[in-house]
């Protein structure tokens, strides 16, 4: 078995960001160092409080979880509670975990991981934490291994404006100032791939019959999310940004990009939106890996072979329905 690769996971959750956390937590190539909260889906209290609620349903509460930054380094805090629910688990409400404390200081905390050892990041939410760390320290990201976000649109529209993406809408300044100081490549998982990924109401009936607790957990948090991409976009199930970052950070060959140079538009009618310089008319050094295509159908096996393996002889029946 090869060595687990050490990743720090910086999210929102957030109903997508919450299976995102299964499918890394239950993947045996991560080891997940630390789960880090920034704002966005929903305030980091929220957020702190459901990161303890997926940990507890897979019986990982000893991994850390920290508080980060509450609001975007400029705009004000703009939610997603339409989408997620008022406690950004689809309104499930569940109770509070006991015996289980986050802490604070997320930014620190990134800081003094990569101080101490090469670990990677996965960025599921805005990246305010991540400029911020940078920010205070730029020299210990020598130690980064390789980072991945969801984040951006490249020719496909916006889910917050015509041109806009959620994660990188919400903190334009933060977003762009890790494309324009991480010093690493970023491999950019925008809009156009992870649309491509939807729980259809096949597969969320199959995972319902797997009679399994986390399959239950995701039945229960994705239903008002169901509801929401129906009223909003007319689509039948939910797209999962989220995991698709995961699963790309584990197999690369799931999708497939270029090398270009991204910033993001900070202020003005396109605020949050990517500029993606492929053709390189500005000639600018390249920032980011651009994902722009996915073998969508592979996802979805990796997703529930991993999350449910447990489950083998029924999970070949439900990939007949994917
Ligand atoms: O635009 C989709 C992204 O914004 C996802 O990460 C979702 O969880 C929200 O954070
Ligand atoms: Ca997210």
């Amino acid at each position: 078995m090869e060595k687990r690769r050490k990743v720090i996971i910086d999210c929102d959750p957030g109903i997508d960001d919450s299976l995102a956390l299964l499918l890394a937590l239950k993947s045996e190539e991560l080891e997940v160092v630390g789960i880090t909260i920034v704002c966005g889906n929903v305030p980091i209290k929220e957020g702190g409080e459901n990161a303890l609620k997926t940990l507890e349903i897979l019986k990982a509460l000893h991994i850390p979880v920290y508080l980060g930054e509450e609001k975007p380094l400029k705009r004000q805090l703009v939610t997603a509670q339409d989408t997620h629910g008022e406690d950004g688990l689809g309104e499930c409400y569940f109770e509070k975990i006991e015996g289980a404390e986050v802490k604070e200081g997320a930014v620190d905390f990134i800081i003094d991981t990569l101080r101490k050892e090469k670990v990677s990041i996965i960025a599921l939410g805005p990246l305010t934490n991540i400029a911020k760390a940078i920010e205070k320290n730029k020299k210990v990201f020598e130690n980064l291994e390789e980072f991945v976000s969801m984040g951006g649109a490249f020719r496909i529209h916006g889910n917050c404006s015509p041109v806009a993406e959620f994660n990188y809408w919400v903190d334009p300044h933060g977003a762009d100032y890790v494309f324009q100081n991480l010093g690493h490549k970023i491999h950019m998982i925008p809009l156009d791939v992870t649309r491509k990924i939807v729980l259809t109401p096949n597969i969320l009936e199959g995972i319902r019959r797997l009679n399994n607790p986390i399959g239950e957990y995701i039945v229960k948090i994705t239903k008002f999310y169901v509801d929401f991409h129906w009223k909003q976009e007319g689509i039948i199930g939910c797209v999962i940004n989220d995991p698709l970052a995961v699963a790309y950070f584990i197999d690369k060959s799931l999708c497939t990009g270029f090398s270009s140079y991204v910033e993001v538009v900070k202020e003005g009618v396109a605020v949050g939106q990517t500029i993606v310089d492929k053709e390189d008319f500005w000639r600018k050094s390249h920032n980011s890996l651009v994902l722009n295509e996915v073998n969508s159908k592979e996802f979805m096996y990796r997703f529930l072979e991993t999350v449910f393996k447990e489950n083998h002889e029924t999970l070949r029946k439900l990939k007949e329905v994917i």
